[in-house]
């Protein structure tokens, strides 16, 4: 049999950090549906074409990964392509509050279990938000983010930080 997974998340932008859970999540199911949220209430730096376009150019290596958008609720998302295991990545205890009700509120609402994986330790420290501000800022971000990435956020942020 099988199985298929979906990891949902903003990714705005991809990091290593995703890059990282998404490897060893894509390693263990058959195939792996990457789902980015739309969610336009967020204001993200990237448009979602372009979140989906980083992320198809930082995954080009896993054959089994699927990049898609997605809106309205997660359980949908995954029933509409008959998933029931969501992957997601914990980086700190800090996360874990959230992740818990989010996995508890995806179990009742549409029978999907979540299944965490632990970040590995060079990048829990990792989250998009500080890789946006450290480049906003004009600093290095190439430890983190995959040079496509890089590049884009020099090219949207780079006026910011010169200013
Ligand atoms: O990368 P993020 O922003 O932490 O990802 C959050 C995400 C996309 C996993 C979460 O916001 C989500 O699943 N949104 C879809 C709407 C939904 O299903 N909400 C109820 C979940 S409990």
């Amino acid at each position: 049999m099988s199985v298929t997974a979906v990891s949902p998340g903003s990714f705005d932008p991809v990091t290593y950090g995703h890059l990282d859970v998404l490897e060893r999540a894509a390693s263990r199911f058959d195939r792996l549906i990457v789902g980015v949220l739309r969610n336009e209430s967020k204001h993200p730096l990237f448009a979602i074409e372009e979140r989906i376009e980083l992320l198809r150019a930082a995954t080009a290596h896993m054959p089994n990964v699927e990049i898609e958008g997605f809106s309205g609720l997660l359980v949908d998302f995954c029933h509409a392509r008959g998933v029931r295991v969501i992957v997601k990545g914990l980086r700190a205890v800090s996360d874990f509050e959230y992740e818990l009700q989010m996995a508890q509120m995806n179990s009742r609402l549409g029978d999907v279990e979540t299944l965490f994986l632990t970040t590995s330790p060079v990048y829990s420290f990792l989250s998009s938000s500080l890789v946006k501000e450290v480049a906003r800022y004009g600093g290095d971000v190439s430890d983190f983010v995959p040079p496509v990435v890089a590049e884009r956020l020099r090219q949207r942020l780079g006026d910011q930080a010169a200013g």
